[in-house]
């Protein structure tokens, strides 16, 4: 599903403890009772952005501080409890409180709606009740070698998306939302000049392509996805785009010189990904090249996003977040051969492949 929100970590902790007389540092350079302590309560603050972004909190808060009682009267929301939300949320960076009023800063600034760099449509997906469902049945994932949001609706996340399309839209908006943040250190690392045709299959609302088609005013553009997805991505109309809807496991897909498909295959897991890539190979060129925007585990990393995102992928699809072994060996089973991996400033890397 997702590589979102950039992906950027600040730096750990120097945090250190003395025992047994010596200094005592975890792997990321965390007290080891604080790493823990963290992780066990991090839900806590997440929560409190989800319903702040779900709110729309950072709309309502202009450019002059206000209190609370203040935004929870324009919001019809009870103030004690907003306060107190609010006010965690400022003691982790998002907002910014001075014992009687709240303003904005930059983090809380990404909250607004549509602003460029906004994150409010990512943040709400995340707290969509369909998530935390999901995650609650993380065990079952253990139990049952399933994904834990089959025991919260059975046929998985994109049909479940087909069946509500208010929910759709927002994570399509935050697909688009944490593209936007990646996708202009993406285009800087890879040459698009010599394309004539460039596809961008799954492309969701074609924030990736229609960047990508601006480095490259020689080439066309085929945006693909399913037909609903489809249907929202064409009110962009961008020119020298042609839009598509079908399905990449069985409907054919336009011939292009170069197939870009960000953070889709960790979708899926390597039969479902083989069989995607077997169905694209019928219709491409010969020389064809395809570029994946994607993670590659690195199983040392430590605070690296990607092994983040590796446990949303298992607990909202069938697939996963692979290292570069696993994804030479599912590309040479689907026939094609992976040529390089570009890295990018960002969490996601390019990987080049060929038909073998
Ligand atoms: C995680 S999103 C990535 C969107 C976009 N590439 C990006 O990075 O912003 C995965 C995309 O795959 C599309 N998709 C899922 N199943 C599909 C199918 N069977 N055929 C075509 N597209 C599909 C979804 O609609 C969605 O746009």
């Amino acid at each position: 599903m997702m590589g979102h929100k950039n992906s950027i970590r600040s730096a750990p902790s120097s945090t250190t403890t003395q025992l047994r007389g010596e200094t005592q540092m975890n792997e990321v350079s965390q007290h080891p009772a604080q790493a823990v302590q963290q992780l066990a309560t991090a839900y806590w603050a997440s929560r409190c952005l989800h319903v702040a972004a779900e709110l729309g909190v950072a709309d309502v808060l202009g450019d002059e501080p206000q209190t609370a009682e203040a935004i929870a009267q324009s919001l019809g929301v009870q103030p004690a409890a907003l306060h107190r939300i609010l006010r965690a949320l400022a003691n982790h960076g998002v907002f910014q409180h001075d014992g009687e009023r709240f303003a904005h800063n930059e983090s809380s600034r990404l909250l607004r709606t549509g602003v460029p760099g906004s994150l409010r449509s990512l943040t709400r997906m995340m707290g969509l009740k369909v998530h935390w469902d999901a995650y609650r049945e993380l065990d079952s994932a253990l139990r049952t070698g399933r994904p834990p949001i089959a025991q919260v609706t059975k046929d998985g996340l994109f049909p479940y998306l087909a069946d509500h399309p208010e929910e759709a839209q927002l994570f399509h908006e935050a697909m688009a939302e944490k593209t936007n943040v990646q996708v202009g250190l993406v285009t800087d690392a890879y040459d698009f000049r010599a394309f004539e045709t460039i596809g961008d299959i799954g492309g969701g609302l074609g924030q990736l392509l229609y960047a990508v088609l601006e480095k490259a005013p020689q080439a066309r553009g085929v945006l693909f996805d399913l037909p609903e997805t489809i249907a929202r991505a064409r009110e962009g109309n961008m020119p020298r785009v042609s839009y598509v809807g079908g399905d990449f496991f069985k409907d054919p897909i336009p011939p292009c010189d170069v197939y870009m498909m960000m953070t889709v295959l960790h979708d899926w897991s390597d039969a479902e990904s083989i069989s995607i890539l077997k169905n694209l190979q019928a219709g491409a060129p010969r020389g064809a090249k395809l570029l994946f925007i994607e993670g590659v585990v690195d199983p040392t990393a430590r605070n690296n996003f990607i092994l983040d995102l590796d446990i949303e992928m298992l607990v909202m699809t069938t697939g996963r977040e692979r290292t570069r072994t696993e994804w030479e060996t599912m590309l040479s089973r689907a026939g094609f051969r992976m040529t390089r991996i570009i890295p990018t400033p960002t969490s996601s890397s390019i990987i080049e492949a060929e038909l073998a």
